[in-house]
């Protein structure tokens, strides 16, 4: 395998490991490795595991499901209940076509907008990431940014070119990119999670909305990460935005793979066999990952929101404290944290670039030897679940608070 894994953010590399650790298996928030060590788990599958490892509904579901068959190629009662499910919680949307990846999901959505305006370019943010399609890649954060890398070899000049990356809440460099090149479409993490943790400055969600509506450009909100995570309704419902098209996936599949694209009814008809805008997949709407998607929403009631919401800022006040007078600013959302080794507010990739990555490699490394599994990337945001408690947070912050100590004294 490149690299040693199948996704290059596990491999460690970044933060200064030559392997990554391997593991056994998950229980509640923690992982345990092939070596028998204890972690409490910031990374939780990278997002789908907002309940944790394990969690007995979930995996009886699949059982369930599993007793019948792993798989039909024709539709599934599941599929039917998750559209449902999803169409409940996102206000902007009528209509859901399943997919297995995130990856497939932002890519059909950018085509279903092109289909849709019969425009090409598409505005994109940098630092922002959407999966690996060749299209969306430029400047983009979590793996590209961790590797260092502005883009990929391998996407041709012609796709690069129908990509237009702009400064997340950068109003100004929105509005004239818009008015140059007639954009398809705005593709923006609803919240980005992808440089770390760095929300939209107060209204530019609402800036983006009307950048679109008003230049006949559709809004087309990734929320792979935060949606089912920041609320009910991701993070169109805590920003009060509509989205024409939003992407769905992690928390979807519960941990199996399963994202989807939804919006109203007009826009999602042109997707064939509806419409003719082509689109396919042998896995996609996989009767596991319904099951386990749904078992996994059920368990989100407003309650466990307001739970996770309380456990991520006892999370991210601890960090704050225990990083004392260090040059640290923590960012969080319900359900995300990054420590950013920074001293200044984070608010865009130049930014999130700046941080110390060495220190930040440091720390993890520490915190690695004290039984924390952060992510092991400046540029990835920490999950947190409803499997974590007060005791396992007060454990980490009491882990981090050596760990600062650490990177800050021999450091690098
Ligand atoms: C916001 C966002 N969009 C899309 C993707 C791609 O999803 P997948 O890895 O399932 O292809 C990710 C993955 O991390 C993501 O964070």
């Amino acid at each position: 395998m490149p690299g040693g894994v199948n996704s290059p953010v596990r491999s460690m590399g970044a933060i200064g490991r030559d392997h990554p650790v391997f593991i056994e298996r998950g229980e509640g928030c923690e992982l345990v490795d092939v070596d028998g060590n204890r972690y409490v788990d910031y990374v939780c599958s990278w997002g789908p595991l907002i309940l944790g490892h394990g969690h007995r509904r979930v995996v009886a579901a699949i059982e369930e499901t599993l007793e019948a068959g792993t798989s039909f190629g024709a539709p599934t009662e599941g599929e039917i209940e998750l559209a449902h499910e999803v169409c409940e919680r996102f206000a902007s949307v009528q209509m859901v076509r399943m997919t297995s990846s995130g990856t497939e999901a932002a890519m059909s959505a950018v085509r279903l907008a092109r289909a849709a305006t019969g425009r090409d370019v598409v505005l994109k943010f940098a630092g922002a990431y959407h999966g690996h399609s060749d299209g969306l890649l430029a400047d983009a954060g979590s793996g590209i940014a961790t590797g260092g890398t502005p883009g990929t070899p391998g996407v041709t000049d012609a796709q690069a070119a129908q990509t237009i990356v702009v400064g997340w809440n950068d109003r100004s460099a929105v509005a004239e990119a818009v008015e140059r090149h007639r954009p398809a479409a705005i593709l923006a993490e609803g919240i980005p999670a992808n440089m770390g943790v760095v929300p939209p400055a107060e209204g530019f969600l609402g800036f983006l909305r009307d950048q679109t509506s008003d230049s006949g450009a559709l809004l087309v909100l990734d929320e792979v990460i935060t949606g089912f995570r920041v609320s009910r309704g991701g993070a169109q419902q805590l920003e009060d935005v509509s989205a024409d098209l939003t992407v769905m996936g992690k928390v979807l599949g519960g941990g199996l793979p399963a994202a989807a694209y939804g919006g109203p009814h007009e826009l999602m008809e042109l997707i064939s066999p509806a419409g003719d805008v082509y689109q396919a997949g042998t896995l996609s709407g996989n009767p596991l990952a319904m099951a386990a998607g749904l078992a996994t929403l059920r368990e989100l009631t407003p309650d466990a929101y307001e739970r996770l919401d309380s456990l991520t800022a006892r999370l991210a006040e601890g960090l704050r404290k225990a990083a004392d007078d260090r040059p640290i600013e923590v960012s969080s959302v319900c359900g995300l944290v990054t420590p950013f080794f920074n001293d200044r507010a984070v608010e865009d990739f130049g930014a999130a670039q700046a941080c110390d990555v060495d220190r930040y490699g440091a720390f993890c490394r520490a915190l690695l030897e004290r039984g924390v599994y952060p992510p092991p990337s400046q540029f990835e945001a920490w999950f947190v679940s409803l499997a974590h408690d007060e005791d396992a947070i007060d454990r980490t912050v009491e882990m981090a608070r050596e760990s600062f100590e650490v990177a800050f004294e021999d450091g690098r």
